[in-house]
C-alpha cells in the first residue's frame, strides 16, 4: 500500500523515516531536516557518505547526538540520489534507483511502514518526483514467495507494508496524481513478473485465456478467446503447429479497449509460450527451466490492458492479442520439415521447431492486422538468443518498418527506465529465409539472428506501422538496478507501453 500523508515526518513513529539527498561535490549533501543534516555531517567528513547513487546511511535517533529530538521514527534512513543532472530521465531514474534502494534497505531491516520524504527541487516537476518514487518503492517492494510452504525462521527480509509519500510545501493534487500513475504502472509490471513466475505446470495456455476472461470481467474491455476448432477454421496453421506437440492445447486471446470509434487504434501483440522445449529441435537440459519465462511478451501485453482499463485512454482504442501455446515433442509435434499454413496462406517450412515464437506471431499479426485494422501494431517477444548477443541484458532489440514509431518507443522506454535499440531491417535479411519448398523458412541461419526473427514477422504485417521488441535478453534478469529483481522477471515492457498510451498522437 503506498498513501500520501501531510503529517509532518517528524511525528512518524514507524520503522524508517526516509530522506532522499544529492551529491554535491565538495559540499556536504543539503537535507531538509536541520537535525539529519546535523548526524550527516561526520559521516561525509569521513568519506563514508556523499549521496551517490545507490549510497545510504542508517541513524537510530535515540542514540544520536542532541537526545531524541524531535524525530519519533525508530530509524532514520538518508538514500544518494548521486549528482542531479540536467536531463529529465536521467533524474527520473535516480529518483526510482533511489526509492528501490530505500525499500530494500527497509525490507533488509523488515520494516512494515515506511515514510518517504520527497526532494524537492532536484529539476522535475513535483508530479513526476511522486510518480518515479512510487514506482521505486512498489516495483523494489516485490516478492514471488507463494509456493514457500516452510517459512525461514531467519528470513533476512520482508516485503515493507505500508509506504507512505510526504510532500512538505509542494501541493498535494500534483503529487496524488504522479503517486497514482506511478503505482498503476509499477504494479502492473509486478502483476507480470507474477505471472511469469508461474511455472509451465500451473501457467498454461488455458490460465493465460481464464486471467483474460476474469480481466474482461471485472472491466470494461471485451475478450474473446480463440480454441483450436477456431483455429482451424481460421487456418491458423502456425498457433496449431507449434501448440500440437503438447496435452495443453494452444489459445488466442483477443482483448479490446474502446474509447471512441473514430479514435486511432492501437494492436498489441504478446509472445505467450508458456514453456518452449524447443520442440523437437530440443533444447540443452542445462537452464531449460528458465524456458517458463517465454511468456513474457505475453504477460507484458496482458498486463499493459489491465493498465489501459483502469485508466480508460480517452484518444486511443487499443487491441491486445497473445497466442498462448506450449511448445513440447510429444507425438503429435511438428518436426523439421514440415510446411504449414499460416492464417491469410502464406506457408512456412519448419526448419527448426524451437524457431516457434514467430510462428505463432505470425498467425496472430495476420489474423489482428486484417480483422482489427489498426492504424499501428507493436509486437513483443522473447525472440532470438541472439538479442542477447547482441544488446546483453541491457537493452531491448527494436525492429520496425516505421521512424515515427520508433522514436515514441524509444521516448517512452527512455522515461521509464527500460531503454531500447534499433537494428535494421532489409531485403537482404529477408532473402536469408528463403525456403525451396514453401515462401519462407522459419530460420535464416546464424548471422543477425534477430534481425532475420523481426524480416521474418515483416512478411505478416504489410504496410501497417509496425514495431517489434525483442525483450529476450530483457525479460529476466535484466540489468541490475535496485527496483529490478537481479534473477527472474523483471516486468519489461509493461511500463513502457503504458507509457506510450498514456501520451499516445496520432503517428
Ligand atoms: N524463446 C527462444 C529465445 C530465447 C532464447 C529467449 C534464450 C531467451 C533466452 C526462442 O523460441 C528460440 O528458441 N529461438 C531460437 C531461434 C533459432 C532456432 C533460430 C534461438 O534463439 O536459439
Ligand atoms: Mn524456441
Ligand atoms: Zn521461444
Amino acid at each position: 500500500m503506498i498513501k500520501l500523508t501531510a503529517r509532518p515526518p517528524q511525528q512518524f513513529r514507524g520503522d524508517v523515516l526516509v530522506f532522499f539527498v544529492a551529491e554535491s561535490g565538495k559540499k556536504q549533501p543539503a537535507c531538509r531536516n536541520t537535525q539529519v543534516k546535523r548526524w550527516l555531517k561526520r559521516p561525509w567528513k569521513a568519506g563514508d557518505f556523499r549521496g551517490r547513487k545507490g549510497q545510504c546511511i542508517l541513524f537510530y535517533p535515540g542514540l544520536e547526538k542532541g537526545g531524541t529530538g524531535e524525530i519519533a521514527a525508530r530509524r532514520v534512513l538518508v538514500v544518494g540520489l548521486g549528482k542531479p543532472g540536467a536531463e529529465q530521465n536521467g533524474l527520473r531514474e535516480q529518483l526510482r534507483v533511489a526509492a528501490g534502494t530505500a525499500a530494500a534497505r527497509a525490507s533488509g531491516l523488515k520494516a512494515r511502514e515506511l515514510l518517504a520524504v520527497l526532494p524537492e527541487k532536484v529539476g522535475l516537476p513535483p508530479a513526476e518526483v511522486a510518480e518515479c518514487i512510487s514506482e521505486g518503492l512498489v516495483l523494489a517492494n516485490y516478492r514471488f514467495d507463494k509456493y514457500k510452504t516452510v517459512r525461514d525462521e531467519e528470513e533476512d527480509s520482508r516485503p515493507v507494508e505500508k509506504f507512505l509519500l510526504y510532500g512538505g510545501l509542494m501541493s498535494q493534487a500534483p503529487l496524488r496524481r504522479g503517486m497514482k500513475l506511478g503505482r498503476r504502472a509499477a504494479e502492473a509490471a509486478c502483476r507480470a513478473r507474477d505471472m511469469a513466475n508461474e511455472p509451465g505446470n500451473v501457467w498454461t495456455p488455458e490460465r493465460f485465456a481464464e486471467y483474460a476472461r476474469e480481466l474482461a470481467d471485472r472491466t470494461s474491455l471485451e475478450c474473446e478467446i480463440l480454441g483450436t476448432e477456431e483455429m482451424e477454421k481460421l487456418g491458423m496453421g502456425g498457433l496449431l503447429g507449434v501448440g500440437s506437440g503438447s496435452a495443453r492445447p494452444p489459445r488466442l486471446i483477443l482483448l479490446r479497449y474502446h474509447s471512441r470509434k473514430k479514435n486511432p487504434t492501437l494492436m498489441l501483440v504478446g509472445k505467450g509460450l508458456t514453456f518452449d522445449s524447443g520442440g523437437i529441435s530440443l533444447k540443452p537440459a542445462a537452464g531449460m527451466e528458465e524456458m517458463k519465462y517465454d511468456m513474457c511478451g505475453g504477460a507484458a501485453v496482458l498486463c499493459a490492458m489491465d493498465g489501459v482499463a483502469r485508466e480508460r485512454p480517452k484518444r486511443l482504442n487499443v487491441a491486445a492479442l497473445i497466442p498462448a501455446a506450449e511448445n513440447l515433442s510429444g507425438s503429435a509435434a511438428i518436426r523439421p520439415g514440415d510446411i504449414i499454413t499460416h492464417y491469410g496462406g502464406k506457408t512456412s517450412e519448419v526448419v527448426n521447431t524451437d524457431a516457434e515464437g514467430r510462428l505463432i506471431l505470425a498467425d496472430a499479426l495476420a489474423y489482428g492486422i486484417e480483422t482489427i485494422q489498426p492504424d499501428a501494431v507493436i509486437d513483443l517477444a522473447t525472440l532470438t538468443g541472439a538479442a542477447i548477443i547482441a544488446l546483453g541484458h541491457h537493452r531491448t532489440a527494436l525492429l520496425a518498418n516505421n521512424d515515427a514509431l520508433v522514436q515514441r518507443l524509444e521516448a517512452a522506454g527512455e522515461r521509464c527506465g527500460e531503454p531500447l535499440w534499433r537494428l535494421p531491417l532489409g531485403r537482404e535479411y529477408t532473402r536469408q529465409l528463403e525456403s525451396k519448398v514453401a515462401d519462407l523458412k522459419n530460420v535464416g541461419g546464424r548471422p543477425a539472428g534477430t534481425i532475420t526473427a523481426a524480416a521474418y514477422l515483416q512478411e505478416f504485417v504489410g504496410d501497417v506501422p509496425w514495431a517489434h521488441l525483442d525483450i529476450a535478453g530483457t525479460a529476466w534478469n535484466f540489468t541490475k538496478k535496485s527496483y529490478v529483481p537481479e534473477k527472474g522477471p523483471s516486468g519489461i515492457g509493461v511500463r513502457t507501453l503504458l507509457e506510450l498510451i498514456r501520451h499516445w498522437k496520432p503517428l
